[in-house]
């Protein structure tokens, strides 16, 4: 069975990882790597496949940035003669990027099945690139891979369920749980001086909140309130860098500055954080399953587990109710969290499992 995986953003290396490690432990199993490279700075990219032990891709479409039209029109070009010419049985895509959505399309026009993993999120609000990529993704899949059971519900009131929909659990959290261990070896609390104080991590890139000079006035506000509490650990994102150094937010002496960090450093830094505030999705489930209590800059979120059996509190964009939540969390002992179900680090093997298994229909 030859199967192709697409990754082209960082959020996509820790998903791939585990399904990489998983498709090259059976022996039935043909893998072949794609990177489209939306995604190809040192930091962004290369450091997660060394990090993470990912293969080095079979093919770099090299996308590289650009407007959502012609970054997905990119993918969609240069993925195609790929698919023609090795002539997958299946294509499989993560999470929901440009180039999921991209890939997933150039896949089904070929008539080749698409498996979805992290299919049927929902943040109902459209105006979110992502959303508009999860939803069409989605329709166009063969296969439904599922995180979290309002996934199941989600795919079910669009007219999507039976057997091709399987709530299989979290491969993010495979790969967590996979590197706990070495993540705990990372230097990186005495390399920022933080081995014995308390210290909050911060993490913003979405462009609703980057990209409105009102809305990241507002959140540096709160950020800075918060860092009066206590240092706040700040890896920048390249689309936040640009905005962040034309503003006073930088010197701001609570707020530590960082590149955007490897995988085993910033799961060092979550796992001792006293509290997270974030607009990122994967971070929410991350801080749930470490267990620190997270604070996510949005006013809604698809992953509705990590608010409902998690440590996540949504505060929305509101300088006021941030500070509130913030100081809350960091009053407060940790609520007790409960780990989602399946999120147990096999979410990759129960996916390879049903594709394998459901080989002869796919053939
Ligand atoms: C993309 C995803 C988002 C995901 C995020 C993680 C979509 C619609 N959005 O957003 O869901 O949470 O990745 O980061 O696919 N840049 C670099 N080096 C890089 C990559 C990007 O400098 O290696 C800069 C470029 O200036 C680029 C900007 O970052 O314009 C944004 O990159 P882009 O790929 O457009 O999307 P993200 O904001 O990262």
């Amino acid at each position: 069975m030859k199967v192709i995986v697409v990754a082209g953003t960082r959020p996509n290396f820790m998903k791939v990882a585990p399904l990489m490690w998983e498709l090259a432990r059976r022996p039935a199993v043909e893998p072949f790597l794609i990177h489209t490279g939306q995604h190809y700075d040192q930091r962004m990219s290369r450091l997660f496949f060394e990090e993470l032990n990912i293969p080095s891709p079979d093919v770099d479409l090299g996308v590289g940035s650009g407007t959502h039209a012609s970054q997905t029109a990119e993918v969609l070009k240069r993925i195609e003669p790929v698919l023609v010419d090795w002539k997958p049985d299946v294509v499989m895509v993560v999470g929901d990027v440009n180039s999921t959505l991209a890939a997933a399309l150039a896949a089904v026009k070929l008539g080749i099945p698409v498996a979805h993993v992290e299919a049927g999120l929902r943040s109902f609000d459209r105006t979110m690139p992502e959303e508009i990529n999860r939803i069409l993704t989605d329709a166009i899949s063969r296969f439904l891979f599922v995180s979290e059971r309002s996934g199941v519900e989600n795919l079910r009131r669009e007219g999507i369920s039976g057997e091709q929909v399987v709530l299989v659990g979290n491969v993010m959290i495979d790969t967590l749980l996979a590197c706990r261990r070495r993540s705990e070896g990372s230097p990186i609390l005495a390399d920022l001086g933080l081995s014995s104080r308390p210290y909050a991590v911060l993490t913003l890139h979405r462009p609703a909140n980057v990209e409105n000079p009102n809305v990241f006035r507002g959140l540096m506000e709160a950020i800075e309130r918060l860092g009066q509490a206590l240092p706040i650990v700040f890896p920048v994102h390249p689309r936040t860098r640009a905005v962040l150094d034309g503003t006073r937010a930088t010197s701001n002496h609570n707020l530590i500055l960082t590149e955007p960090l490897g995988y085993l450093d910033f799961m060092k830094l979550l796992a001792n954080a006293r509290l997270v505030l974030t607009d990122s999705g994967g971070i929410q489930e991350e801080t749930t399953v470490l267990g620190v209590a997270c604070v996510t800059l949005r006013e809604n979120t698809e992953r509705p587990v990590t608010v409902e059996q998690g440590t996540n509190v949504l505060a929305g964009l509101e300088p006021k109710r941030i500070v509130a939540a913030g100081l809350d969390a960091l009053e407060r002992p940790l609520r007790q969290e409960r780990i989602p179900e399946l999120w147990d680090g096999q979410a990759a093997g129960r996916i390879v499992d049903v594709l394998t298994a459901d080989s002869a229909h796919v053939l």
